[in-house]
């Protein structure tokens, strides 16, 4: 199956994302996620993305693009099937990945777009925390760990993301009305798009997006 979670910063994206490598045995292909591992290595594409990252900007198309199409192409991912988080973000990432895909010769299962208002990811973003080493995804007051600071799966100590400030975070959502939402609009016109509540809990979110794609 190959599936691409789009929707703004704090919707749910890396949650969702986890279940399904969980439960379905995909391939988790987050760029975030591998920026973030470009930035603690201090690779020269980890100190490009840093400086956007930062700010809350989206990282060039270009080396974005390049980034992920190397991951696409990876025979172990062509095998697994594999979810998309966070990747594309703009119409030019989505023509790209377009080209990506057919090169190889795949079509995508589904297109999900999870939707919740900004006020409910102010206060998710705010409360986020992350483990550095299983990279399992936290909340103060949704999800919190059953010992402060250390991951119940792994004992691994839990972080903040330095994005996940409130400046940041308004300019991330900006960002994403600009650029991300056309994208969208983009795959609405495709007909693999399926529109999702993402302010209901994990696990119901999990059930729209999994129960038309089961059936
Ligand atoms: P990225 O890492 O993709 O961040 P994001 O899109 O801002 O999304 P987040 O990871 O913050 O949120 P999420 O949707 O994964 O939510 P989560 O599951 O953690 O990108 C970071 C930066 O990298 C970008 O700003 C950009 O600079 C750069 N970048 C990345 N991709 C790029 C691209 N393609 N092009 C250019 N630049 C790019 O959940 C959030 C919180 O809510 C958690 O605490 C969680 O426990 C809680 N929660 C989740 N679901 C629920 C629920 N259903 N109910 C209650 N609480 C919930
Ligand atoms: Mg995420």
């Amino acid at each position: 199956m190959r599936l691409i979670l789009i929707g703004p910063p704090g919707v749910g994206k890396g949650t969702q994302s986890a279940l399904l490598v969980e439960r379905l045995g995909l391939k988790a292909l987050s760029s975030g996620e591998i920026f973030r591992r470009e930035i603690d290595a201090q690779t020269d594409l980890g100190r490009l993305a840093q400086r956007y990252i930062d700010h809350g900007e989206l990282v060039p198309n270009g080396v974005t693009i390049e980034m992920m199409a190397k991951r696409l192409r990876d025979e172990e991912t062509r095998k697994s099937g594999f979810v998309l988080d966070g990747f594309p973000r703009t119409v030019r990432q989505a023509e790209a990945l377009d080209e990506i895909l057919f090169q190889m010769d795949l079509g995508l299962d589904r297109v999900v777009s999870i939707e919740v208002e900004d006020e409910t990811i102010i206060h998710r973003l705010a409360g986020r925390m992350g483990c550095t080493k299983c990279g399992e995804i936290y909340h103060s007051r949704n999800k919190p760990p059953m010992r402060e600071g250390l991951c119940d799966r792994c004992n691994g100590p839990l972080f903040v993301r330095s994005d996940d400030q409130p400046g940041t975070i308004m300019e991330r959502l900006r960002v994403f009305h600009e650029n991300t939402a056309p994208v969208v609009d983009y795959y609405g016109r495709t007909g693999t798009l399926l529109r999702v509540d993402g302010s209901l809990g994990p696990e119901e979110t999990y059930r729209q997006i999994i129960s038309p794609i089961a059936s």
